[in-house]
């Protein structure tokens, strides 16, 4: 994040300064790119085996399963989606299980428009999602490179005890939807950021090559580290749930904050600050 003045409206007291560099706004897009296409491929290698387990083993045999999602046949005969999460069922039909209009229902975990391809094809799904793994992977040891490099890390990600002291106050100004436009970061921000660059993203990386055969050869301890295959693709997937959660609240912030000004920093790096209060004037 770079804090260079380009411009200063006298009319509007408003400053535009470059906020987001090259390489922030590059990996940005290319991750934002290569995660909408490993969402909609894992979900289609899920639902080759639509089933997860803690634990080494897997199947029929073993009481391990911490969620599933199957089409089941109904007291009326009708097909069903059931999810069981932790032992707990309930019907999904329509979503889960079973999908798509009554005339041609769709009978698999996550339904057509959620998966690539949007019918039933593993190889494509695996090809497609190892393509952009690798992608993913390689965007975020750039973005570790270049931040450690330009300070982005150190500056503008990594939490300051006073942003964290700052925490419940930030906290509550966006709960009431006020939202200031300042150089940097503030502390939710950086704090969310921090947890999504750098714990769920390496945790994302390093669970799919826990589960990679070839890792497994060359390096047997990872997926020992993550408690077997079976737990490592648990927590694959939990951490999935997490990206999409992230993801849906990060958007919606966009928006409360702003999407013209907050879209364009990230496109052009370019960033409409509030005006600095006056000395002597009130605080914000
Ligand atoms: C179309 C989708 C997306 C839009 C419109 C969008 C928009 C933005 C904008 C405007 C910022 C800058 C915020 C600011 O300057 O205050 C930002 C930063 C960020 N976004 Fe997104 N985003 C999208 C998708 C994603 C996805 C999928 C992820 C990851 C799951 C993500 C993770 C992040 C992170 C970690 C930052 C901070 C980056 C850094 O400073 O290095 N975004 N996003």
């Amino acid at each position: 994040m770079s804090t260079a003045i380009e411009k200063h409206d006298i009319h509007s007291q408003r400053t535009t300064i470059r906020r987001h560099g090259f390489m922030t706004r590059v990996t940005h897009w290319t991750w934002a790119f290569a995660l909408f296409f490993l969402l909609l491929s894992g979900l289609q290698i899920f639902n080759a085996h639509p089933s997860l387990y803690i634990g080494e083993q897997s199947g029929f045999a073993f009481d391990n399963s911490v969620l599933s999602i199957r089409t089941v046949r109904g007291t009326d005969g009708n097909a069903e989606g059931l999810t069981t999460l932790f032992g707990r069922s309930i019907d999904t039909t329509g979503f889960l299980g079973v999908s798509g209009p009554q005339d041609s229902r769709v009978y698999q975990a996550f339904p057509g428009w959620l998966t690539v391809p949007s019918y039933h094809d593993l190889a494509t799904g695996r090809v497609v999602h190892f393509f952009f793994a690798w992608l993913f992977a390689a965007t975020f040891i750039s973005w570790v490179a270049a931040s450690l490099l330009n300070g982005h890390l150190r500056r503008d990600i990594l939490p300051t005890l006073s942003d964290i002291r700052g925490l419940p106050g930030s906290f509550f100004e966006h709960l009431r939807f006020r939202f200031h436009h300042d150089r940097s970061y503030n502390g939710l921000q950086k704090i969310s950021y921090a947890i999504v660059l750098l714990v769920l993203f390496p945790l994302m990386i390093l669970t799919g090559l826990a589960m990679s055969p070839g890792m497994n050869a060359a390096m047997p301890w990872l997926t020992e580290v993550f408690g077997g295959r079976q737990t490592a693709r648990t927590i694959h997937f939990v951490t999935m749930l997490l990206l999409v959660g992230f993801f849906a609240i990060h958007i919606f912030m966009v928006f409360a904050a702003g999407p013209l000004n907050e879209m364009r920093s990230m496109v052009t790096g370019r960033y409409r600050i509030d005006p600095e209060p006056a000395e002597g004037g009130a605080e914000r």
